[in-house]
C-alpha cells in the first residue's frame, strides 16, 4: 500500500530550520486579535462518581442530576471510580510517552496509508492551503477485535499491544456504562444510546503528542472543532494543560484531576439526544517549554446505522432537530472539508 508523504512535527523539530509557514494561524473567528496563549479561567466542573451513576440508590440519583446538569451545561464531564487503576492509566501515559520517542524509522514502520486514517502520521492534510495543527498522532481502531488491523499495532515499546488489547476492553466497558447513565440521565431506557449505536459500534484510539512548540501564540494544537463520535473518553496529559472547551463565545481550560476520565459529548449523542447535550467545541493550544501527549478513545456508530434523535425526546414540546444519517462519518467529512461545523449537515 503506498504511502502518504509527510514530515511529523517531531521530524520538523529534529531537522531545525525555523518553525514553517504551514503552521502559522491567520487571526480569526474566535481568535481575532487575541494570542492563542493568553490565560484563560478554569471550567467549573466537579468528578462525577461513575460506580453510583447505575444504581437505583438516593445517591445514584443526585449522581444522575449533576451528570445532566454538566452535561447540558459544558457537554463534558470528569468521571472516577470508572474500574480502570491509576497504575494502569499510568502506563498507558507512559506507553504513549515512549511510542512518540522512538526512532523515526520505527514509527513510520506503522505510517497511515493513503484512503486511512489508521497508523502514525501528521495532521491529515485535508485541503490545500490548510494550515496544520502542531500535534502527531498514532490512530488505531481497536474495538471490535475482527476490526482491528494489528499492522498499525506497534510492537514497541515493549507491552503496547498487550496493553492497549486490555486498555479498550477495559474503556468498552466504561463506554457501555457512560451510554447507559447518559440515557438515564435523560430518563430514557438505560439501553436507547446503545441500541442506535448498534453491535458493529467500534472503539478507535488515538495517541497525540504535541511537541513543545516556539510560537504557542500563533501556533494551536489542534483547531477548533467538536468531536464526531458519540462519546470521547480522554485521557488528557497528567503534568502538562492544554485542552480548552468554549461556551458562549469563550475558551475555558478543561480541569484535571488524576485518575478521573473526561467524556465529551460527540455529535452523534448530540443528534441522538436531540440537541439535549451538545458536542462542545473545544481545542488544544501548544507550550514552548513541555511535550504534551493525551490518549482520546472514540465510540462510533456502526457504519450502517441510522442514527437520529430518540423517541423518548421528541415531542410537541420539542420538535425533532435534527434528520436522521447513515455513515455519519463520510457526511461529516465533506462538511469539514467545506469548513463548516459538521453537525450543521444534520440539522431540520
Ligand atoms: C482533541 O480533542 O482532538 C485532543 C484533546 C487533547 O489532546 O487533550
Ligand atoms: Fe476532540
Amino acid at each position: 500500500m503506498e504511502k502518504p508523504k509527510f514530515k511529523t512535527v517531531q521530524e520538523v523539530v529534529a531537522a531545525g530550520g525555523g518553525l514553517p509557514d504551514r503552521y502559522l494561524q491567520a487571526p480569526t473567528g474566535d481568535d481575532k486579535g487575541q494570542p492563542l496563549n493568553g490565560p484563560v479561567p478554569e471550567m467549573d466542573i466537579q468528578a462525577i462518581d461513575l460506580s453510583l451513576l447505575l444504581t437505583s440508590s438516593e445517591a445514584g440519583r443526585e449522581e444522575l442530576s449533576k451528570l445532566h446538569s454538566a452535561l447540558s451545561t459544558w457537554g463534558v464531564v470528569q468521571v472516577m471510580n470508572h474500574g480502570i487503576t491509576e497504575a494502569f492509566l499510568d502506563k498507558i501515559y507512559k506507553l504513549t510517552k515512549e511510542f512518540f520517542a522512538l526512532p523515526t524509522e520505527e514509527k513510520h514502520k506503522y505510517a497511515r496509508e493513503i484512503g486511512s486514517i489508521q497508523g502514525y502520521g501528521n495532521d491529515m492534510i485535508l485541503w490545500d492551503d490548510q494550515v496544520l495543527d502542531w500535534i502527531d498522532r498514532l490512530y488505531i481502531t481497536t474495538y471490535p477485535e475482527e476490526q482491528r488491523q494489528l499492522k498499525f499495532w506497534p510492537e514497541l515499546p515493549v507491552g503496547f499491544r498487550e496493553t492497549l488489547h486490555e486498555y479498550s476492553m477495559k474503556q468498552h466497558l466504561v463506554i457501555k456504562q457512560v451510554c447507559k447513565a447518559i440515557a438515564r440521565s435523560l430518563e430514557l431506557e438505560e439501553n436507547s444510546f446503545l441500541d442506535m449505536c448498534g453491535e458493529n459500534a467500534t472503539l478507535d484510539a488515538r495517541f497525540n503528542m504535541y511537541p513543545p512548540c516556539p510560537s504557542p501564540d500563533k501556533v494551536i494544537g489542534v483547531r477548533p472543532h467538536a468531536d464526531k463520535s458519540a462519546v470521547t473518553l480522554l485521557l488528557p496529559d497528567k503534568n502538562v494543560e492544554g485542552l480548552q472547551f468554549l461556551k458562549d463565545g469563550k475558551w475555558y481550560k478543561a480541569p484535571f484531576v488524576s485518575d478521573t476520565i473526561l467524556i465529551i459529548v460527540g455529535d452523534q449523542m448530540e443528534i441522538m439526544s436531540n440537541g439535549i447535550y451538545k458536542s462542545p467545541v473545544h481545542r488544544v493550544v501548544t507550550n514552548r517549554e513541555k511535550e504534551r501527549v493525551s490518549v482520546a478513545i472514540f465510540c462510533i456508530p456502526g457504519v450502517d446505522k441510522e442514527i437520529q434523535p430518540v423517541e423518548g425526546l421528541v415531542s410537541d414540546a420539542r420538535p425533532r432537530l435534527y434528520k436522521p444519517v447513515t455513515n455519519y462519518v463520510e457526511l461529516l467529512n465533506t462538511y469539514y472539508l467545506q469548513g463548516l461545523r459538521p453537525i450543521a449537515a444534520s440539522l431540520i
